[in-house]
Order: C-alpha cells, then structure tokens, then sequence
C-alpha cells in the first residue's frame, strides 16, 4: 500500500483522529460528526473498539421486550433488539393468545459443535478412515489435554472423529471431510473448534499422509436440536384451515419458504441480537438444515387436531451465555438475566419458542386480516410521526389514517400528510378522511 493512501493506518488511529479523518476526507460533515458523536454514550463506543477495528461510532437500535411468554410451564420475558415495527407487536399479541389457549413446550439435546478438517483429494479414503477411527481416542485424548484443557475442565471438549467421503461427479477423485464433534458447555464454542481444528491438522496429516487444506468450524451443528411444539386450543375450524393451507404453502414451495422462514428469523434473531449472539451463525444453520432433504423447506410444521392447532419448530440453535459479546455487552447481560437464563441450551429453547410463535402471529394475520392490514396498523404511527404532526395533532392525524386504511386497505405518508394540512387549515374532518 503506498504511503499516500489516504486510509493508511487508519486502524490505528484513535476514535477522535479517525473522525477527523472522515471529516478531512469529506466522508462525513459536521451533522454526520455529531451523530456519530451523540448517538451512543461514549463508554459503548470504547467498548466497541474492543470487538472491532476502525469504530465510527455504536448504531443504536431498539431495544424491546415481550413480557409474560408462557413456556415449559413457566413464565419468561424475552428481550428483542430489532427495528422492524410489527415484531415485537405482534410477538406481544401472540405470546397472550398463547397464554389463554395455548401451551408450548421446548426440548434440546446436544450440544456439540463440529469442526471440518478438508482433505480436496483423499489418496485413500479406506485407509484414511481406518487410520482415524484407530487413532480417535488418542487424538481425543491429546486435545482435551492441551487446546481444549479448559473446555475439558468444565465437562466438555473433544467427543468424537467422524470420516465422511464426498465423491465428485465422474473420475475427479473424492474429497475426505474428518469432523470433530466438540462439547462446547454454554460457549457457542466457533473459536474453540477452529482452534482444535487447526491443532488437529498436523497430526492426521502425520498419521494418514493425507494432505488437508481447510480446517473450519460448520455452521450446520446439527448434532445439537432445538424443539418447540405449541398447542393451541379452541381455534374456529374456518381460521385453522386458511393457516394450514398457508403454511403448507411454504413446506411445498421454497419462495414462499424462504419468507415463511425469514418471519421465524425475525423473533430468533432479535433474541439473538440482544444476548450478544452470532445472529449469523444461527441464520446460517438453521437455513441449511431448513434444505437438508435437497430442497429448502419451512422450519416449522402446522398440523390440527380436532380444534387445536399444532406446530413445530425443529432446527439447531447454537448460542453461547459465556464469552464474546454474550459476557463483556452490560445488555447481554441484562438480557440473560432478566430470562434468567443459566444454560446456553436454555436461550436455544426461548429462540425456538419465539420463532415458532412469530410465525404462528404471521400465519395468523395472513390467514385472516393479510399482511398489510396488520402492518400497516403499527406504521400509522410512524407515518404520524413523519408528517411533523406535533403531539396535540398527533391523535386526530392517526384516527384520520385509521381511517382511511379501513376504507382504502392502505395508508401512505402523502394520505399523513394531505389529514395533517386539512386539520391545520380547520378541517373538522380533514378531507382524506370525508
Ligand atoms: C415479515 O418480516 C415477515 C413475514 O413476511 C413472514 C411471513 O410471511 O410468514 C410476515
């Protein structure tokens, strides 16, 4: 890089230097510099540049909880950073219904990671395998005693070698995956496998005089399984059959799918987001296991029973309560404890329980009402909010808006707008609204 390049070092530059640099560069104005300055107290900002390079400053998003959601038995409020306007309203409206009729219930069980070690062209796959598995204890052994020492102290570590063969279509030779299945406790334990992994390497090198190129934790774990199953009781036959019609929508056709999903995500990712969690990690396995039978289906399942109405929600979650953001971000923090959340598997079963209500509340609302009515409710308020109505006009403009998505199904800042001009120029009844 040559010196003249105006981000040389940039990096290394303190937070103050490195805004000043934007300013110099014209990336930023003074506007932009306060923003970045006031948005967030400045202890986040230091906190930030802890987890990564070049901080501009923090993003504040909202931070909102969904009290009283009823699962196992036991009551939990669940804290949710997400900007979308109808999650949490919904989530909230759901997590009632359920209390009144319904019960959910959770279950997971493992709680491995899994670790690839590549091999793109094995020589000899049988004798790779034996060599492996005759190894295994040893190999085991040897990293519980050294990398994952720790791990190993708290009751997990390295469990077990798994040899996979991946034959390449006609005679290009096949390609050899050795996993390593990895307890992790309540880590998320990404870190830890790809430490071991990469431990790994030179001694199955040594042992099997295999070449191996790759050594990465994957995003599949699906040697853990988190479960959701609820239950709802007394639903009017006509509605049930619309939501099951709905949902078999997405099990059969992978565009609708990946929407039927992303509403599953929309709850999991803003708990995930909260307690500090890699979001993308639990994107990433929960899609691949949605397209683990060759096409990408639903996570979740929608059967009846007579008047109830049952769902299922079945993907791996791995999430971490101990390291990374999870135990250094004081919202983390409050997160897990206002769950009072002890074990990693415990947020796995409240991510799962809240996807699979998420998407009951999306089901729900497309089976009855649509979508748009539904959102388009929670917007009123920001489009009341966008028009510049202040507060004592903010009542008259919303039943206006009110009112004209009853009437129209829609509702646009411009309809916010025209009722904020017609009730300042003393329209009794502003015209949109007439
Ligand atoms: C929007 O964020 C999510 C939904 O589209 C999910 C769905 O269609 O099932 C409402």
């Amino acid at each position: 890089m040559s010196s003249s390049d105006p981000y040389s070092g940039f990096y290394r530059l303190s937070r103050q230097a490195r805004l000043t640099r934007l300013l110099e560069l014209k990336l930023i104005d003074d506007a932009d510099y306060a923003v970045l300055v006031n948005a967030v107290h400045s202890d986040y900002c230091d906190q930030a540049e802890k987890l990564i390079e070049n901080v501009m400053g923090c993003f504040p998003m909202p931070l909102g909880v969904v009290p009283g959601v009823k699962l196992d038995g036991a009551e939990v409020s669940v804290p949710m950073v997400v900007e979308e306007t109808s999650i949490i309203a919904a989530l909230n409206r759901t997590a009632k219904w359920v209390r009144t009729q319904g019960t959910l219930t959770t279950s997971h069980q493992g709680n491995c990671m899994i670790g690839q070690l590549h091999i793109p062209y094995v020589r000899d796959f049988s004798a790779l395998k034996a060599t492996v598995l005759k190894h295994e204890a040893a190999v085991l052994a040897q990293l519980n005693e050294t990398v994952l020492m720790g791990l190993a102290a708290r009751g997990g570590g390295a469990q077990a070698l798994v040899v996979r063969c991946i034959q390449r279509p006609g005679d290009a030779g096949d390609m050899a995956v050795i996993h390593l299945h990895c307890a992790v406790c309540d880590a998320m334990g990404a870190n830890l496998v790809n430490m071991a992994v990469e431990a790994l390497k030179p001694h199955i090198e040594a042992l099997t005089q295999e070449s191996i190129q790759t050594c990465i934790v994957s995003n599949l774990s699906d040697t853990q399984m988190t479960r959701a199953t609820l239950v709802m009781n007394a639903i009017p036959s006509e509605i049930q059959a619309s939501i099951l019609k709905t949902a078999e929508f997405a099990e059969l056709d992978p565009y609708r799918a990946a929407t039927h999903n992303k509403g599953v995500m929309n709850a999991i990712d803003a708990v995930m987001i909260a307690t500090g969690n890699d979001w993308r990690a639990v994107e990433a396995s929960v899609h691949a296991y949605a397209a683990r039978a060759g096409q990408y289906q639903a996570i979740t399942r929608w059967t009846q029973s007579g008047d109830q109405l049952i769902g299922h929600f079945e993907a791996p979650i791995s999430v971490g309560i101990v390291g990374g953001m999870t135990a250094a971000h004081p919202m983390a923090k409050l997160a897990l404890k206002m769950m009072g959340v002890k074990h990693a598997s415990q947020l796995a079963r409240i991510a799962a329980a809240v996807g699979l209500m998420q998407n009951l509340a999306a089901l729900n609302a497309l089976a009855t009402d649509g979508i748009v009515q539904g959102h388009m409710r929670l917007h009123i308020d920001n489009l009341v909010m966008a028009s510049g109505a202040k507060t004592d006009e903010m009542d008259a403009v919303r039943t206006c808006l009110e009112s004209v998505l009853t009437a129209t199904k829609k509702v646009t800042l411009t309809d916010a707008m025209e009722a904020l001009s017609a009730l300042r120029v003393g329209h009794v009844q502003p015209i949109t609204c007439a």
